[in-house]
C-alpha cells in the first residue's frame, strides 16, 4: 500500500477560541502554534498534527496521508493523473505550513481536499499534553480516523478503495449503511456514512489509557450539550469511547483500546449484530434509528457478544484468579 497512514488533519471553523480550549484543555492535544487566523496542535513526536483555521464555515478542511518518500509520493502523483484526478503539487510555503518536506494537494468526487505528503518533521521536543494525560496512540498506525458522510457509499467507494488503496475492513446495512477502511494496523483510518449529505460525522483520537477516556469524560458530563454519543464499545474496531461535539458542529470520538488487525490477512465482513456491544447511545440519530440501534446491540448482547480488550506493550497488569 502506497498510503501508509493519517497523518494530520485540518478543520475550519467559525470558533477558533473554541477550538483553542477544545482542543487542549479537553481532548489534551499541545497547542504549538497560535496565530490570529489558525492554530496548531501536537499529540506526539511531529510538530504538528492537527491544524484549525478560522473560516466562515464549519467542517474538514483537509486530510494528509503519509507516503513513505519522495520516490512513492511522485509514483502517487503519475497514478492519480494517469486516472484524470487534477493534482497540484504543494508550493513551498504550503509545505512549510503543513511542516512536511513535499505533498500533493487533489479533491475527492464529493469535494473533500486531500494531501499526500511524505516528511512530516518532528518537534525534537518531548509531547506536553494540554492537560494531564497519557497521550495518544499514533506511529505507524496514523493519528486516529476520519468518517466521512456522503450522500452514497457506493459511489465514492471506488475512489478510495481502487484508486487510493485504501483496503475495505467491514461494513454496516443497519441501523445505518457505513464502509470501514484501512492502510495499516488500525482497524480504520477511513470510514464513510451514508447520511445523504457531504460532510465530516466525526475524527477519534485513541488515548494510550482508558482512564484518560473516562476522565474526559468527566469533563463532558459537566458541559451541558458537549455528549453526543454516551460512553460505549465499538463491535468492529472494539475501541471504547465516547464522542463530544466540537465548536465546528462535527464530532470528536476519544477512543481506547482500538484493535490492530494483521492487513496481509484481514478478510472484509458485512457487521451484523450493530456499531457497538453496549452503550453509543447516539442523541444525532433520528428516534427510530436510537430505537433501532438499542435494540441490535440488546439481540448482540443476548447472544454473547464480546471480545476481549486490546492492550499496548507495557500498559497493563494480568491479574491471575
Ligand atoms: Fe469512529
Amino acid at each position: 500500500m502506497e498510503l501508509k497512514a493519517l497523518g494530520y488533519l485540518g478543520v475550519d471553523t467559525t470558533d477558533l477560541d473554541g477550538w483553542r480550549a477544545y482542543g487542549s484543555r479537553f481532548l489534551g492535544l499541545q497547542l504549538t502554534d497560535s496565530v490570529s487566523d489558525s492554530m496548531a496542535f501536537r499529540m506526539d513526536d511531529r510538530r504538528q498534527r492537527l491544524t484549525v483555521s478560522n473560516a466562515n464555515r464549519n467542517g474538514l478542511g483537509f486530510m494528509g496521508w503519509e507516503v513513505t518518500d519522495a520516490l512513492h509520493l511522485d509514483r502517487f502523483a503519475a497514478r492519480l493523473e494517469k486516472a484524470h484526478v487534477k493534482i497540484s503539487r504543494g508550493s513551498r510555503a504550503l509545505c512549510e505550513q503543513r511542516q512536511v518536506r513535499d505533498l500533493v494537494v487533489f479533491a475527492d468526487p464529493v469535494g473533500n481536499r486531500l494531501e499526500v505528503y511524505h516528511g512530516l518533521a518532528d518537534a525534537g521536543t518531548p509531547f506536553t499534553p494540554g492537560r494531564t494525560m497519557s497521550g495518544f496512540r499514533t506511529g505507524d498506525m496514523g493519528i486516529g480516523h476520519v468518517v466521512l458522510t456522503v450522500p452514497n457509499a457506493a459511489q465514492i467507494l471506488p475512489f478510495y478503495r481502487d484508486l487510493l488503496g485504501f483496503r475495505l475492513s467491514d461494513y454496516f446495512e443497519r441501523p445505518f449503511k457505513a464502509v470501514f477502511m484501512h492502510l495499516n494496523q488500525r482497524h480504520h483510518s477511513l470510514a464513510i456514512l451514508e447520511t445523504g449529505e457531504v460532510g465530516i460525522h466525526h475524527l477519534m483520537f485513541e488515548t494510550l489509557s482508558l482512564d484518560d477516556v473516562g476522565q474526559a469524560y468527566d469533563l463532558a458530563l459537566v458541559d451541558e450539550g458537549r455528549i453526543a454519543t454516551t460512553l460505549g464499545r465499538h463491535t468492529n474496531d472494539q475501541v471504547v469511547s465516547f464522542y463530544a461535539k466540537s465548536p465546528s458542529g462535527f464530532l470528536v470520538e476519544c477512543g481506547w483500546g482500538g484493535l490492530a488487525i494483521n492487513p496481509e490477512t484481514w478478510q472484509p465482513y458485512e457487521v451484523v449484530h450493530g456499531p457497538s456491544f453496549w452503550g453509543h447511545d447516539r442523541n444525532w440519530l433520528p428516534p427510530e434509528g436510537q430505537e433501532d440501534a438499542r435494540r441490535i446491540r440488546m439481540a448482540a448482547a443476548q447472544n454473547g457478544a464480546r471480545a476481549n480488550v486490546n492492550v499496548i506493550e507495557g500498559l497493563f497488569n494480568v491479574t491471575k484468579c
